[in-house]
């Protein structure tokens, strides 16, 4: 990335970065994001992983040293490798598992390390533009939990929509999981990773 210009004016390239919200390796939502992520490559779009359990980072802590800086440089953490993914990648797939009907913490906190991708006026309420909007940007979500009603998956969809919405991308598909508790368990169902497949495949057509 050219770090002399601006993040507004930057054209993000053809290239997809998944974000795995789950603390568990090797579980259903690592499966999941492999699956969207395949169906992108497939389609001879290039894709990064981060599975947020490896990292270490905070939540924002609202310093608003990014008000000036236009980037977070009041947590010097593992955030600053991902911040030029993010800038890089057109498209953004977000995995979540439903703890107590919403994202994970750690989905949580990636998605207020965002905060600083926000433009701000100094009024009250303050108005707000982001950084990052009308660049073409597109987003698929993924939520997978336990139970089989709607209603037991909770805010998880919603708690990565509405912020990404706001930042700017365009929710081109989204994926609710039902039924799936155990490890690596989503394996078994065909439907499901095809399901995956295909969205990872419209993400990278949206591209082509
Ligand atoms: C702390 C915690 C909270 C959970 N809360 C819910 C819940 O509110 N609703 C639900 O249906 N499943 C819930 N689950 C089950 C997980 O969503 C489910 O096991 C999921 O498949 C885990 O995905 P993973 O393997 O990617 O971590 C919870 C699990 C944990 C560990």
């Amino acid at each position: 990335m050219d770090s002399e210009k601006q993040i507004s004016d930057y054209t993000p390239k053809p290239r997809v970065l998944g974000i795995c919200g789950s603390p568990r390796k090797n579980g259903n939502s690592d499966i999941l994001l492999d699956h969207v992520l395949k169906g992108t490559m497939e389609h001879g779009i290039a894709t990064d992983k981060v599975a947020l359990r490896n990292l270490q980072f905070k939540g924002c802590i609202g310093c608003e040293c990014c008000r000036k800086d236009k980037i977070c440089t009041g947590l010097p953490d593992d955030m600053s490798e991902v911040y030029p993914k993010i800038i890089e990648s057109q498209g953004l797939v977000l995995v979540s598992p439903t703890h107590n009907y919403n994202i994970t913490s750690w989905m949580k906190a990636f998605i207020d390390r965002l905060y600083c991708f926000y433009n701000f006026e100094d009024n009250r309420p303050r108005g707000w533009s982001s950084q990052i909007e009308n660049q073409g940007r597109k987003a698929v979500l993924v939520a997978v939990c336990e139970q089989v009603d709607r209603h037991d998956m909770g805010f998880t969809l919603e708690a990565m929509r509405l912020p990404i919405e706001a930042l700017g991308y365009e929710v081109i598909e989204e994926l609710p999981v039902f039924g799936i508790f155990d490890k690596a368990k989503v394996k078994e169902q065909n439907d499901v990773l095809a399901s995956a497949i295909s969205h990872g495949v419209k993400l990278a057509k949206s591209f082509l």
